[in-house]
């Protein structure tokens, strides 16, 4: 069985590192737009190529002829990569064009939402005139601008808090309106934000652990947004501050959007789904939808996958889901090490060392992210730069055992966020 990869990032080590210790023992390949040291070393081959360039892709693949191609980010689903290879008769795990639109498109999947769902989303609007949404903006002082295209998670601002006031807002806009015709703002809701992912064949949905996702730079959820800088699992697979009920109300919301995606554009998903939603006083409520793997959740819910990925994949590739997947009952933290500076001005081509044997004898999985290496060095880039995840009977002793290794091994030249995750009321 040959199984080729495309991205090169944490999510995508996750998933070869996954696909690595199936007892089916496949052959593994993957299309990167920048070598991943953690990916080389466990690929047969790879390919280095720009992700959206989907002729570089089925070039590739035609050379080497994988039997499955699992996508990890957004980008080349989003450009139509599965829309081509599937037609040249390669199974893919993501989905086409028409429905990757869920992320790629933001008032796609509001207006998709309003028309088909009919729950589980804030009040929204767009706007293509910065007049518009000046008076708008003005009679609703707590609302969030989104773009309407991908902006690698780094997009989404909340007026009076990445905007300070209505100029930095309207700025903002602009440049947005400029590039997408238009943007969407949508009401500020409060609450705590968790991502539900699922396995779907376009006809079922399979649930992976939930996971919880820290997305601002600093402590204390403060400082810009990031890709993600941590996140967390718990051993029963929900989180502490939702109910068994507000999770059947997310997974409901996801199942009945993979059944009425196919409604309203013919083509069937099949890939991972994933909702990010916040716990509202009203109850969950969808922020964005993703067409992969979250970065860093992929981490915590690879770490734990019991079945084999490989079956998983290919059930999925197929149309004909795997009845069940099993997740192990353990805890999971993720941190990721950045570079200092990062997100605003990252400190780029610093040189670090990682005591990977040190790191490993303690029980704790290192996922390259953006790093480039050369002769047992790693040179930051402008983005994340490594995840490291451990797991435990409880979050706590999971986040206890990452953080007294980290204390000692972090290198001087990243950062990460001690407080992730935060564990106040949780066991
Ligand atoms: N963790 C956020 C994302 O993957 O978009």
């Amino acid at each position: 069985m040959k199984v080729l990869v495309v991205g090169h990032g944490a999510r995508e080590h996750a998933i070869v590192a996954a696909l690595s210790r199936s007892p089916q023992e496949p052959r593994i390949f993957a299309y990167m737009a920048t070598p991943n040291p953690g990916i080389v070393r466990l690929a047969e081959d790879w390919s280095e190529g720009p992700l959206a360039d989907i002729v570089a892709l089925a070039g590739y693949a035609r050379r080497i002829k994988p039997d499955l191609i699992v996508f990890g980010p957004e980008t080349p689903l989003a450009a139509g990569a599965v829309d081509v290879l599937e037609e040249k008769g390669f199974p893919c795990v993501g989905p086409r064009r028409a429905l990757a639109r869920i992320e790629a498109d933001k008032a796609f999947m509001r207006e998709f939402m309003t028309r088909y769902i009919g729950r589980g989303y804030p009040r929204w609007w767009t706007f293509s005139d910065l007049r518009a949404l000046e008076d708008h903006l003005r009679s609703h002082p707590a609302s969030v601008l989104k773009p309407i295209g991908l902006t690698g998670g780094k997009g989404v601002r909340v007026l009076g808090r990445q905007l300070s006031d209505l100029e930095e807002a309207l700025d903002y806009a602009r440049s947005f309106i400029e590039r997408d015709g238009k943007i969407l703002v949508e009401e500020r809701l409060e609450g705590e934000e968790f991502s539900l992912m699922v396995f779907t064949d376009g006809k079922r949905c399979l649930p992976m652990p939930l996971v919880q996702d820290y997305k601002y730079a600093h402590e204390g959820d403060t400082g810009p947004m990031t890709g993600g800088m941590g996140s967390f699992s718990c051993t029963d697979h929900l989180l502490p501050f939702l109910s068994p009920t507000d999770f059947e109300i997310a997974l409901g919301i996801v199942e009945e959007t993979v059944v009425k995606l196919r409604k309203a554009t013919g083509v069937p998903y099949r890939g991972i789904l994933y909702g990010q939603f916040i716990r509202s006083h009203e109850g969950p409520k969808v922020i964005e939808f993703n067409v992969r793997f979250g970065d860093p959740e992929a981490m915590n819910v690879l770490a734990v996958l019991v079945s084999d990925p490989v079956d998983v994949f290919a059930s999925i590739a197929a149309g004909n889901l795997v009845s069940e997947v099993e997740f192990a009952r353990e805890a999971t933290v993720c941190k990721y090490l950045v570079p200092r500076g990062y997100p605003e001005a990252p400190e780029v081509g610093r040189s670090f060392t990682l005591p990977l044997e040190e790191l490993e004898a303690a029980g704790i999985e290192v996922y390259f992210a953006s790093v480039r290496e050369e002769d047992g060095r790693y040179l930051t880039t402008s983005s994340r730069s490594v995840a490291l995840l451990s797991r435990g009977p409880t979050p706590a002793e999971a986040k206890a055992r990452l953080e007294s290794i980290l204390e000692k091994t972090c290198p001087p030249e990243l950062y990460y966020r001690r407080d992730i995750p935060r564990l106040d009321p949780i066991a």
